[in-house]
């Protein structure tokens, strides 16, 4: 795994952006992994930019999600299939019929997640994925406890992860308890990863993550046994880590 510690969010984003940029230069066609929630959205803004100026464009790209609530219809104002629309694919030129996001309200969510892995399968496979962590290690919605063998799936979300993601909706009571997950296998069959983390409160989790046992009840710390893994952290998010000891086991970078 490649370290990069940078100062803050926008460092951040910015260092994602341009490792999006290159994989696109390289590969104009590539099949993309994206992430929701709060972390992403500066690479977002960034990656917009750069489309803006004409360096880059998605048309020939394929996107997938890694995740959306069950019962949350598109249109509803706090699912992922809305964020997405309002952060990014409404921005950029990647065709709609190349956007992919599972659906929390299909009739029969286990022939959902079947056919989601088979999708990203018969489009080659995710070249780059970009994920945020939870406090508790998540990725994805994968949970604590969670099989490594797991493909896309029904995940019943933490406590935890509810109260996080309460932020975003009137009340904790509205939060949905249940979401369709790419699995850890999916994830880990990405060619290459980002993971983002800023902020204190996801201290605790990137210090288990890298320095900790590879163990379903960190679902983060699989991304330890993944050949081709970039883990972009703010100075916040890097807080609890112990770096001369983890030199021994990481390539890290330091801010300037
Ligand atoms: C979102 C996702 C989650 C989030 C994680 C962190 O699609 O899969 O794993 O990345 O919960 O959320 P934020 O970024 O809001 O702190």
């Amino acid at each position: 795994m490649n370290i990069i510690i940078v100062k803050d969010y926008e460092e951040m984003s910015r260092k994602a952006a341009h490792l999006f940029v290159a994989q696109l230069l390289n590969k104009p066609n590539s099949v993309l992994g994206l992430a929701t929630g709060s972390t992403p959205m500066g690479l977002y803004k960034e990656l917009i930019r750069f489309y803006n100026e004409g360096m880059i464009s998605f048309k020939s790209a394929t996107a997938f999600n890694l995740d959306e609530y069950v019962g949350l219809e598109k249109e509803h104002p706090q699912s992922y299939w809305r964020f997405m629309q309002e952060n990014f694919f409404t921005k950029v030129d990647l065709p709609v019929e190349r956007q992919f996001i599972p659906s929390g309200v299909a009739e029969d969510i286990t022939l959902e997640s079947y056919n989601y892995d088979k999708k990203i399968t018969s489009k080659g496979g995710i070249d780059l994925q970009v994920l945020g962590i939870g406090r508790n290690g998540h990725i994805g919605f994968n949970e604590p406890d969670l099989k490594f063998e797991a493909r896309t799936h029904v995940v019943k979300l933490d406590e935890q992860t509810i109260e996080d993601n309460a932020r975003f909706f009137k009340d904790i009571s509205l939060v949905p308890t249940l979401a369709i997950s790419m699995g850890v296998k999916t994830i880990m069959q990405s060619r290459s990863i980002i993971l983002l983390a800023s902020g204190k409160e996801k201290g605790e989790a990137i210090m288990k993550m890298l320095s900790g046992n590879i163990t379903p009840e960190l679902p983060a710390s699989v991304l330890q046994l993944h050949p081709s893994v970039t883990a972009i952290i703010d100075l916040a998010a890097a807080s609890m880590l112990d770096i001369a000891a983890l030199e021994d086991l990481y390539q890290i970078s330091m801010p300037s």
